[in-house]
């Protein structure tokens, strides 16, 4: 029997979102990337001309709309439907200015009790595999398997900008570079839940793997 409750958490663009979807579909379990809650939040701030520096009403905003993620229901390419207040917001969530603001958004402790709250009850059921920076530590310490997912920035950076050019995008390696590092530096030094492998974690460094062989190596620890 695979775990029930997988955790996998790491710094941004370590390859977490891939790994995890692959394992949640060949286990047949849920998949849910827990940064789209955070992103939700700072669109509906964004999107309604609220400061994100206002804590307290942002933080109003995420008590009080719905966020919903559900299982993905058309095949564009995105691993779940990310609902607010009724409304679509999927592809939203990925725009740049998301991007620019999430990690200021998601240090505040009031959105982040909101957050933990919805994603300890889904991940109580079981047979998921949930994503983000403190699943293992803060969401769902009782996981039966956690893991750390690390890459260097450079490394990370590396795979942003290959993903754009492969799209056909324009992209310049150290701009990315410099807000990969910014990322990090916000996320693993919040005072609340930062970003830090919890103590009974697998670290997996990806630097020399591939993704193949990261998922064969996260599938050797599935099967214990
Ligand atoms: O994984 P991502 O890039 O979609 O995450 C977006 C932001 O949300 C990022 O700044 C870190 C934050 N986040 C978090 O603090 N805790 C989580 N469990 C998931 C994401």
């Amino acid at each position: 029997m695979p775990p029930s409750t997988i955790a996998i958490d790491g710094p941004a663009a370590s390859g977490k979102s891939t790994i995890g979807k692959r394992l949640a579909d060949e286990l047949n379990y849920l998949f849910f990337d827990t940064g789209v809650m955070y992103r939700a939040v700072t669109w509906l701030a964004l999107d309604g001309g609220v400061d994100v520096r206002d804590e307290e009403t942002v933080t109003r905003l995420a008590r009080e709309t719905p966020i919903d993620v559900a299982p993905a229901s058309q095949s564009d390419g995105r691993a779940c439907d990310v609902i607010v207040a009724g409304r679509d917001i999927t592809w939203e969530t990925r725009r740049p200015e998301v991007d620019a603001n999430v990690s200021v958004v998601s240090a505040y402790a009031g959105v982040r009790h909101e957050m933990s709250q919805q994603q300890r009850r889904i991940g109580q059921r079981g047979r998921v595999v949930m994503v983000g920076r403190d699943i293992g530590t803060v969401v769902l310490p009782e996981a039966d398997l956690k893991i750390y997912l690390d890459a260097s920035a450079e490394e990370r950076a590396r795979r942003r900008f290959d993903e754009i050019r492969a799209r056909g995008g324009e992209a310049d390696y150290d701009e990315i570079l410099s807000k990969v590092r910014e990322r990090d530096r916000i996320d693993s030094t919040r005072a609340v839940a930062p970003l830090r492998p919890a103590d009974d974690a697998v670290i997996l460094d990806s630097d020399r793997l591939n993704a193949d062989e990261v998922f064969a190596r996260v599938k050797e620890l599935c099967n214990g």
